[in-house]
């Protein structure tokens, strides 16, 4: 049971690339272990603490970004828009859902994706598939597949370039709540939930005037003029979690560098895999995504191994069923969770249980029902008493079109326009914000169930 940030060398590991070329490998694992870390422990911890007033039922967490990060799409622009329609979201759940909202991006380090199929075939010619540009590359030629351990260094490089934007953003006043009005996108503003947003921007910005009247202002208010950001991905490519894994100097504890948080994927959640053996070790807050195939023993075990002493806001169960699923598949988890009083956050993932082939080949989502698992999943809480704690999906502050519906009502045949991503499709920014309504919705049912079920229990 002794672990080490390599004690998951000796598992069996899936998902891995084999490097051609071990030297290299070798080189570019001792780069990154002399590179200075991402993230800081006591950041991570922090997290954990916000987690922990998740799973307490007093917040809620908004994870989002991109399925894979790319080299190729790097650059400013792109991390301000995904930034700014986190916050957008943010800022709409936390005044009309009225709860504060933990943020995580999947952005600064999702690089690594774990494929169904080993190879990939195109015309008759089959080739390794691709696995995130942080492996090898995504054009279809046998050189571009190789396995490079070199772009590790990359992906490291363009993650600590990212995550010092969004740190700048976070905490150099592009947050500050004052600017409200102007994090409106300019392409979201002239629809109808364009005006939603503005309504609910003017109504801060008389509470923010009324607060200043009271001598509340931004400069005695941190979380007025700042906020907290974090950044997650997929603890996948192991070499580079090893490679970042630094012993916390104020506590002595191991901690993964690469990101506040990481989670484990639906397809390396083996008891006795790799994965597991490597987030078990370290004391960031993890993720465990739960497909519906997952039962409640197994769940049970691995949350016992992820969160052996029960620590609230260290595990975070993200369910990803599919809109058809949800309501049969996660009841039995969460009851067995309660059953077992077993401390966790239950966020919902209602893109990977919802992707499917459009009429003209793409691999999209129908947003009806990515909305439709949401719904699903604040179903099953309110049937259970449980608090549904967050949502993670996949978006970007872009106008894409890769799922289909939305106010813009994207059709398979729109999807061609501008469908950008690597890997799966994301919701852009105007069905992100239309989703920040949506949940903002069901969270202040939510909060009026709780408040009915607390009165009815004090007149009992
Ligand atoms: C993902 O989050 O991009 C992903 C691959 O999800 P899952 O492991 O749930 O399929
Ligand atoms: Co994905």
């Amino acid at each position: 049971m002794t672990w080490s940030p390599s004690s998951w060398r000796d598992k069996p590991a899936k998902q891995l690339p084999n490097y051609p070329d071990a030297d290299a490998l070798k080189r570019a694992e001792k780069i990154l272990a002399a590179m200075p870390p991402l993230v800081f422990a006591g950041e991570a911890r922090r997290l954990q603490s916000q987690l922990a007033d998740v799973a307490a039922g007093n917040a809620f967490l908004l994870q989002g970004g991109d399925c894979a990060e790319s080299f190729a799409e790097f650059g400013s622009t792109k991390i301000r828009d995904s930034f700014r329609v986190i916050i957008q979201m943010a800022i709409v759940m936390t005044f009309s859902g009225a709860q504060p909202v933990v943020k995580i991006g999947r952005m600064a380090g999702q690089f690594a994706k774990p494929r169904s199929d080993d190879n990939e075939t195109i015309g008759g010619t089959t080739l390794p598939s691709y696995r995130g540009d942080i492996i090898n590359g995504f054009e279809f030629t046998p050189e571009a597949r190789i396995p490079d351990p070199q772009r590790m260094v990359q992906a490291y490089n363009q993650s600590a370039a990212t995550l010092n934007l969004l740190r700048a953003f976070a905490h150099g006043g592009y947050a500050d709540l004052h600017r409200v009005h102007k994090l409106g996108l300019d392409f979201v503003k002239d629809s109808a939930l364009g005006a939603r947003y503005e309504e609910v921007a003017t109504r801060i910005e008389e509470a923010l005037n009324f607060m200043a009247a009271c001598g509340l202002t931004g400069d005695k208010i941190q979380s007025i003029r700042e906020t907290d950001f974090y950044t997650s991905h997929e603890a996948l490519l192991l070499p580079y979690e090893e490679a970042l894994t630094r012993t916390d100097s104020t506590t002595g504890d191991p901690y993964a560098c690469s990101a506040h948080m990481l989670w484990i994927g639906a397809r390396t959640n083996q008891l006795d895999g790799a994965q597991l053996e490597y987030v078990r070790g370290v004391k960031n807050p993890l993720g465990l995504k739960c497909p519906p195939n997952l039962d409640s023993d197994t769940l049970i075990r691995l949350i016992d191994t992820m969160n052996p002493d029960n620590i609230p806001g260290r595990l975070t169960l993200i369910a990803r069923m599919g809109h058809d699923q949800v309501e049969s598949k996660l009841p039995p988890l969460v009851r067995a969770v309660q059953r077992e009083g077993r401390n966790v956050v239950w966020s919902c993932d209602p893109m990977h249980g919802n992707t499917i082939k459009s009429s003209n080949g793409y691999k999209t989502r129908k947003f009806d029902h990515v909305l439709g698992e949401v719904r699903g999943f604040f179903n099953v809480h309110h049937a259970e008493g449980t608090h549904a704690g967050g949502i993670h999906l996949e978006l970007t502050g872009q106008d894409v079109t890769e799922c289909t519906g939305g106010t813009m009502a994207i059709t398979d045949e729109n999807l061609s326009d501008r469908y950008h991503t690597h890997c799966d499709p994301r919701l852009n920014a105007t069905q992100a914000l239309e989703m920040a309504f949506l949940l903002s919705d069901e969270m202040k049912i939510a909060r009026k169930n709780n408040r009915d079920n607390l009165s009815s229990v004090a007149a009992e």
